[in-house]
């Protein structure tokens, strides 16, 4: 039997243990603590690194921009439409890269389709003929609008744009291009030439000579100004970086008919709308445009690797009767950005992504709009179709406030690269309601916060 004395050792014992327990979680806790604060005083010191890097080696005013929006934190990781810095921060992906992310960050799919293609063969040798590239031009031809039929890859929207100025100067034998008032294009000299910001075109003037520009959305006014030399018009669907501009319905169908009847051709850009970004898998779509010309990039890639590509008639393809190599890329064509680019609009079609645009973009559009009402001091106004959306604000001030407010927030977000006080709204295609909500929700605190700013200040 158990004496009084053994069952008090026992208690006692039993008191000690648990005194020692609690000892060894307190020491836990405090060596858990010191070490996880001497992590995070190391990530900070690797994130000043970084910073002092980009300031020393990569471009100081852009650093300093960075840091003001209050983004100045390195990227680590990410995935859907989430994106985390080295801290562990969590920011929901609004502005996709400019585009880039229709699919979201990393998709499963694409990924997969790469990391097979790398482990085979990541580049050729650009003498024997390229699979994914063929099945690639084969799969646009299906999907693209209108006549559409031969593809060159390139590697990125400017690219394109250069493409596709050079085979309709090429296929007229004329050198005149319209293009429109605000339209991006990219800046390289070429597609610089039809960009329509004087701050983007003046340092680097004389540009290609014989670019005229237009107002985007009236049709008489490129008519007017077509003359014997004009080879091509050059179009956003709906301008992106110009502040996100839909035109009225009547436009394009005008546009199509005055080209054919003066024999110009019609190049649309769909670097930024296409992929189903804005509800439709190509934005021309939406007037139903036959494009002579087309050109993609951006989320052609799937969010994964780089990529830009022209399309072409089969008539516009002609010019390369003469010299197949008149038109070139090393890297255009590559094996692992079209395996990325096949993926890609696989995913998309497979996951209805455009229906998703249009359904997201509705829900955007519908609360927005309820804020201009309530908020008319700082919000001007809301546009956009689909899953690209502009929120226009009084000016440039308050854009930059509100992208700042939004940062704090941890939402990623930008300014339109033509007009500043104008703030996208570009998210992947297949958005959560869930994020839809914490977007919206950070918006609207993000504009109270600025109201009260700018009343202050005005007082
Ligand atoms: C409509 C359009 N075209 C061309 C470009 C240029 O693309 P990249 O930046 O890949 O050269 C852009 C970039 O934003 C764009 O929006």
């Amino acid at each position: 039997m158990e004496s009084s004395f053994d069952s008090c050792e026992l208690y006692l014992s039993g008191v000690i243990l648990v005194i020692l327990d609690i000892k060894c979680v307190t020491i836990s806790c405090v060596l858990l603590r010191i070490l996880k604060e001497y992590a995070m005083s190391s990530l900070e010191e690797r994130n000043e690194e970084i910073k002092d890097l980009y300031m020393k080696h990569i471009n100081p005013s852009l650093m300093r921009l960075v840091a003001f929006m209050g983004y100045d934190f390195i990227e680590d990781h990410a995935s859907g439409s989430h994106v985390f810095d080295i801290m562990g921060n969590d920011y929901i992906d609004c502005l996709g890269g400019f585009g880039v992310f229709a699919l979201g960050h990393c998709h499963p799919k694409v990924v997969e389709a790469v990391k097979k293609q790398l482990n085979k063969m990541p580049l050729t040798s650009k003498e024997l003929l390229v699979e994914p590239y063929a099945r690639l031009a084969k799969k646009l031809s299906e999907i693209s609008p209108g006549k559409l039929q031969y593809v060159f890859v390139c590697n990125s929207g400017t690219e394109a744009i250069e493409g596709a100025l050079k085979l309709a100067r090429i296929k007229t034998h004329k050198s005149g291009l319209i293009y429109t008032e605000r339209a991006f294009h990219g800046k390289t000299m070429g597609s610089l030439s039809v960009t329509g910001r004087e701050a983007f075109q003046l340092p680097f003037r004389p540009l290609i000579p014989g670019a005229k520009k237009v107002t985007f959305g009236d049709a008489d006014e490129l008519e007017a100004s077509i003359d014997n030399d004009t080879a091509a018009f050059v179009v956003e669907p709906i301008q992106g970086e110009g502040g996100i501009h839909v035109p009225p319905d009547h436009y394009f169908p005008k546009v199509q008919k005055i080209c054919r009847e003066k024999g110009i051709l019609l190049i649309i850009d769909e670097v930024q709308t296409g992929m189903g970004r804005t509800g439709k898998m190509f934005a021309c779509e939406h007037w139903g445009i036959e494009p002579d010309i087309m050109t993609l990039a951006k989320a052609l890639g799937g969010g994964v690797m780089p990529i830009g590509a022209i399309m072409g008639t089969a008539s516009v393809w002609e010019v390369f009767e003469e010299n197949p190599l008149i038109h070139s890329s090393t890297f255009g064509g590559n094996p692992l950005a079209c395996a990325a680019a096949l993926a890609a609009i696989e995913a998309i079609e497979e996951e209805n992504l455009p229906e998703k645009a249009a359904i997201a973009g509705e829900k955007f559009l519908g609360a927005l709009k309820v804020m201009v009402d309530a908020h008319p001091g700082i919000i001007k106004d809301i546009r956009g179709r689909g899953c690209l959306i502009g929120v226009e604000f009084a000016d440039d001030d308050i854009g930059g406030l509100m992208i700042s407010a939004l940062a704090a927030r941890k939402v990623l977000v930008a300014f339109t690269l033509n007009n500043h006080s104008v703030l996208r709204i570009e998210p992947a295609l297949g958005i959560s309601d869930d994020d839809i909500f914490r977007i919206l929700q950070a918006i609207k605190e993000s504009v109270i916060e600025v109201e009260a700013i700018s009343e202050s200040l005005s007082a």
